[in-house]
């Protein structure tokens, strides 16, 4: 058994049968008799996963790396291998004058787990500059490439957290960013900013996030560990009437996106501390690992503590935004046992 406290985020103590690096695409290409009769489940930094238990199965590591860079008059185009560090990824683009995602620095995680549920920051989704995701069938071994459109990207959502679920393997993400670039400064932190360089905001960013996120490098933790919820018009209009101050962005025509940390905090939660985990004292949203020795069922206890608090007070029920992974590999939160977690 190998500890995986080291290759996710969140450092909790659970241990993982068999690990597995994947370099090249001929190591994928060599993993599939494996794929095809075992278990296993793939993971970039594990910055998004949470192992609730020791998993029996195999655990691959995404390692591909390598960016190739075209242009045309009007577009910068960038292939850009799955493995490679987000920030990292980022900071390249930056000091090739290739502006656009200055917005999502400091995100953690790989470029090939970005497309996966299109994280998003400070206004920007990374779905603006998808052009294409490559991946394989870890199954059939079939290669295949989607478009933009093909992705179904949402907030938080995407073909891959759906009917490509479980067997894909993401090689490559190919990004287009416009030459014509036009900085986006909707979002409170940044609109004091003026006429900024992409380097001002890659900067801004930087000081805001390292205010209220935690090092998930000192302190264990998955960044944001609920998505806002989404509540219809008619349940936003009642939660504005009674909270005047809660936090609330138009999301369809008849829905609204609600601050889930904002909820947490006036639920009472915020700082909020349960054994070795913890609700971060800076952002609610945030769960952390507290004393760095944090198992799975006491995390979950703390996940399902805050979603009755919240439900309790405002009627929402939190879905979470991090991936759980048990014994026998991934599972959603409903499913559960809290008897033997909780
Ligand atoms: N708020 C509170 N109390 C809190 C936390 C937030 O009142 O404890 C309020 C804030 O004052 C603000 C609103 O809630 O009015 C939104 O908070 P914030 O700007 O911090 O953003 P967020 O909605 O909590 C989302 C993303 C973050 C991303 C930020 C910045 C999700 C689930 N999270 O958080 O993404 O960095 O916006 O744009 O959409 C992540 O996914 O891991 C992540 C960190």
């Amino acid at each position: 058994m190998f500890s995986t406290k080291s290759l996710h985020s969140f450092h909790l103590s659970s241990d993982v049968k068999h690990l597995a690096e994947i370099n090249s695409i001929t190591d994928l290409a060599n993993m599939q008799e494996l794929t095809n009769n075992g278990e296993f489940i793939v993971i970039g930094e594990g910055s998004n996963t949470i192992f609730i238990d020791d998993y029996m199965g195999t655990l691959i590591l995404n390692k591909l790396v390598g960016i190739e860079l075209t242009e045309n008059s009007d577009f910068y185009n960038v292939s850009v291998g799955s493995g490679n560090n987000w920030n990292e990824f980022v900071l390249w683009c930056l000091s090739n004058n290739i502006n656009g995602l200055e917005n999502l620095a400091l995100i953690p995680g790989t470029v090939g787990a970005c497309p996966i549920q299109n994280i998003g920051a400070y206004g920007v989704e990374v779905k603006k500059f998808i052009a294409s995701v490559e991946y394989v069938d870890l199954k059939t071994g079939k290669a295949s490439v989607l478009d933009n459109q093909s992705c179904n990207f949402s907030y938080r959502d995407s073909v891959f957290k759906h009917e490509l679920k479980d067997n894909v393997f993401i090689t490559k993400v190919n990004f287009s960013f416009a030459k014509h670039w036009q900085p986006q400064l909707a979002y409170a932190p940044l609109n004091s900013l003026e006429n900024p360089t992409a380097r001002e905001i890659y900067n801004k960013v930087c000081e805001v996030r390292t205010l209220k996120l935690p090092d998930p490098k000192i302190v264990g933790n998955a960044g944001s560990f609920f998505k806002n919820p989404i509540v219809s018009n008619e349940k936003a209009t009642k939660l504005i009437a009674e909270y005047t101050d809660i936090p609330n962005y138009e999301y369809s025509q008849n829905s609204k996106k609600i601050a889930a940390g904002w909820l947490i905090e006036h639920a009472g939660l915020k700082g909020f501390r349960l054994g070795n985990v913890a609700v971060h004292d800076m952002q609610a949203l945030v769960l952390t690992n507290k004393t760095g020795n944090a198992n799975g069922s006491e995390l979950i206890e703390l996940a399902s503590h805050v979603m009755m608090k919240v439900y309790d007070k405002f009627g929402i029920t939190l879905e979470p935004e991090v991936r759980f992974v048990g014994k026998h590999g991934e599972v959603k939160f409903s499913e559960i046992d809290q008897n033997v977690y909780g």
